[in-house]
């Protein structure tokens, strides 16, 4: 009988063998970056780090709870994995889900469900992989945003020239009218009515102009504490008539930033008008700065030391959070406040924050807005730094 001649293995296919033989897989799963649940017909059965680190829950609180708790959003229905899979099929095209998490915050998160049979214990299971999309999410939504903007800023610019000139010979009329009344006539009320609601949409159509058309920025470094100060000083009546305290803490680390300190001032006045305005009994308004910069030597950037680097490995840059203790902004109201014309105010335009967000990202910096833990709103200006 021919005896089948056995071809040996080659000296690196027994290598990959042993290290396949050792490999444990639950590690594997448990440290890889991407979150991964496993599920039997309803309950968590395990959780990697990442998905706890993603969901912000202890693994404790987790693991043996219904996949409803997770997504309250479908408590009322019995919840099992055929229902994921019926909502990634039907109503969810791109497989999305809305998670509450332990901040209360809703972080959407986009998913993938694989069914399995598990013959170890002869019961069916799912893996469900998923991720945040927050910042995608965030982006998808100041893309439209800015497609908006594009849009407006040619209808208005156009307009508001058209109906800047009208206006002018509107209120000159009204002026020479009133020069011609005798003091005291009751028609002069009307005249001094016309001229004030004038002189108001003479005021908007700026800021349509300014916000269709924002001039480019003349970059310098500036010291932001020195301009906060200035600024406060501007707006230190308002304050005191809206019995609004100040409070300043500036990190003595954080170095000058380089930008367009009109804009930033512009900026700057459009948030503490906006937190002003969010607490009609008063309140306190508390600005905080820091840095993410690492400075040469000494390391704390006093006598001018040289910025070697950054603690988060980004660009180096000075934060700014102004705090208030106002009303704060609804959920549904917190995605909608840099689109242009959303306000919630009588009076208000609603081109305050879209404004900011615009003169922000020509300064090479962002704006954001969240609540904050206690009460309030905050908001986070970001300044590019300037390098020395
Ligand atoms: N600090 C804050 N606290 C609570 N709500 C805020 C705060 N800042 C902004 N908002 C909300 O965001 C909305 C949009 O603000 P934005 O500055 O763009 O417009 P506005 O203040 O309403 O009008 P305008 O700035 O033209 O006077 C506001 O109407 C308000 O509902
Ligand atoms: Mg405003």
């Amino acid at each position: 009988m021919p005896v089948k001649a056995q071809i040996p293995e080659s000296s690196s296919q027994i290598k990959l063998k042993k290290i396949q033989e050792r490999l444990n897989y639950k590690s594997v799963i448990q440290n890889m970056n991407t979150c991964v649940i496993i599920t039997d017909e309803r309950r968590i059965i395990y959780l990697n780090d990442a998905a706890i680190k993603t969901l912000g829950y202890s693994r404790r609180s987790l693991v043996g709870k219904d996949l409803t708790s997770l997504f309250p959003v479908y408590e009322k229905k019995s919840f099992t994995i055929s229902d994921f899979l019926a909502i990634r099929d039907k109503t969810m095209p791109r497989n999305e889900l809305d998670f509450v998490t332990k901040d209360k915050r809703v972080m959407p998160i986009g998913f993938t469900v694989t069914p399995f049979y598990d013959s170890k214990t002869k019961s069916s299971a799912s893996i469900i992989i998923f991720r945040d999309l927050t910042e995608i999410k965030k982006m998808e939504n100041y893309m439209r945003q800015t497609d908006r903007l594009a849009i407006l800023s040619q209808i208005t610019a156009g307009l508001a020239h058209e109906i800047k000139n009208p206006l002018a010979g509107i209120k000159i009329s009204a002026q020479v009218l009133e020069e011609g009344m005798k003091e005291g006539d009751p028609s002069c009320q009307l005249t001094a009515r016309i001229v004030k609601e004038i002189d108001r949409i003479d005021n908007l159509l700026k800021r349509f102009f300014n916000f269709a058309k924002p001039s480019e920025p003349h970059f310098a470094d500036y010291n932001i504490e020195a301009v906060i100060d200035g600024l406060y000083l501007l707006l230190a009546h308002q304050f005191k008539n809206s019995k609004v305290s100040f409070e300043k803490d500036f990190s003595k680390r954080a170095p000058r930033v380089f930008v367009d300190e009109n804009q930033i001032e512009q900026v700057l006045m459009n948030v503490f008008l906006n937190a002003i305005q969010a607490m009609p009994e008063g309140g306190i308004i508390s600005v905080r700065a820091d840095t993410n910069v690492i400075y040469e030597k000494d390391g704390k950037g006093l006598d001018g030391s040289r910025i070697m680097g950054t603690m988060d490995g980004g660009v180096p840059v000075v934060y700014v959070e102004i705090k208030d203790t106002g009303s704060g902004i609804s959920m549904e109201n917190l995605e909608k406040i840099f689109t242009p014309f959303f306000s919630t105010k009588k009076e208000g335009t609603g081109l305050g924050l879209s404004i900011c967000r615009q003169l922000m990202l020509k300064n090479n910096g962002d704006i954001d807005i969240k609540n904050n833990e206690g009460r309030g709103a905050v908001v986070v200006i970001t300044l590019p730094a300037a390098l020395n």
